[in-house]
């Protein structure tokens, strides 16, 4: 019988160590992936890092697809259910490519955004429903999870405030849209920024939720804390 006392099972018997970071637009990923990355590899440990959709030759041109807001007019839109597929059609070459290789040559791998993404985004922003997210994880995928998942949870208003003002920015100097899910309105974000939130309480031990409205080095600072711990329990496992 499972009790809590019970050692869990490692999410894979590979020696390395899986963490993907996420949350809104906006919310720092990028910012404090990249920093725990430098952080880790001026350690001397060995690094990967890589971003969901992308990553590999095929997954740049399916990201290209999804995020350029350009596919609304070229391509008259993209079907929820085709959205959700490319993306897993990402995440499973992904996985074949990079993700895997890696943690069994005993590598941490750090990825920007991944199945929590497509549960949050197009289970519910786009309204798919977490349950065929879930389903489609576990087909393509194997319900492969990370070891440590890193939300970024901030007050939604300064996220959007800073995604807006990004694209902003990007329409300014390019002429267009940076990328199709910023032009999306409020609600959009409102039923994802919940999402994230049900899939942190019901899975406590991956996700560690971090949201704190404080300055770029100080959130690094607590993220370093909570990757020292989890490593310390993995390498004394
Ligand atoms: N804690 C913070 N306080 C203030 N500004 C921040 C903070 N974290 C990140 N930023 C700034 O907010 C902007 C967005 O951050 P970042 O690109 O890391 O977000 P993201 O989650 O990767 O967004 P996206 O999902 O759109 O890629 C950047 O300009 C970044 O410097
Ligand atoms: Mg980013």
């Amino acid at each position: 019988m499972d009790s809590d006392l019970e050692p869990k099972p490692a999410p894979h018997a590979a020696p390395g160590f899986f963490i993907t970071f996420e949350g809104l637009d906006g919310s720092g990923k990028t910012t404090q992936l990249r920093r725990l990355a430098g952080t880790l590899h001026h350690e001397g440990k060995s690094v990967v890092t890589l971003r969901q959709p992308g990553g590999t030759a095929l997954g740049d041109r399916i990201r290209a697809v999804l995020l350029d807001a350009k596919s609304e007019t070229e391509l008259g839109g993209i079907a929820p259910e085709a959205e959700m597929a490319l993306m897993f059609a990402d995440r499973a070459q992904s996985l074949r490519q990079v993700v895997r290789p890696a943690l069994a040559a005993g590598n941490l791998v750090l990825c920007d955004r991944y199945t929590d993404s497509s549960e949050a985004y197009q289970g519910a922003g786009r309204g798919l429903g977490p349950e065929r997210i879930l389903a489609m994880h576990q087909a393509v995928c194997q319900g492969f999870q990370p070891d440590l998942t890193i939300l970024l949870l901030p007050p939604l208003a300064g996220c959007l405030f800073r995604a807006r003002r990004r694209n902003e920015r990007h329409q300014q100097q390019h002429g267009v849209s940076e990328n199709r899910f910023e032009r999306e309105g409020d609600a959009f974000y409102e039923r994802i920024y919940e999402q994230y939130k049900v899939i942190a309480a019901r899975e406590t031990e991956r996700v560690v939720v971090i949201d704190e409205e404080s300055g770029i080095p100080v959130i690094a600072e607590h993220i370093l804390r909570v990757v020292r711990e989890r490593l310390g329990r993995y390498a004394a496992r």
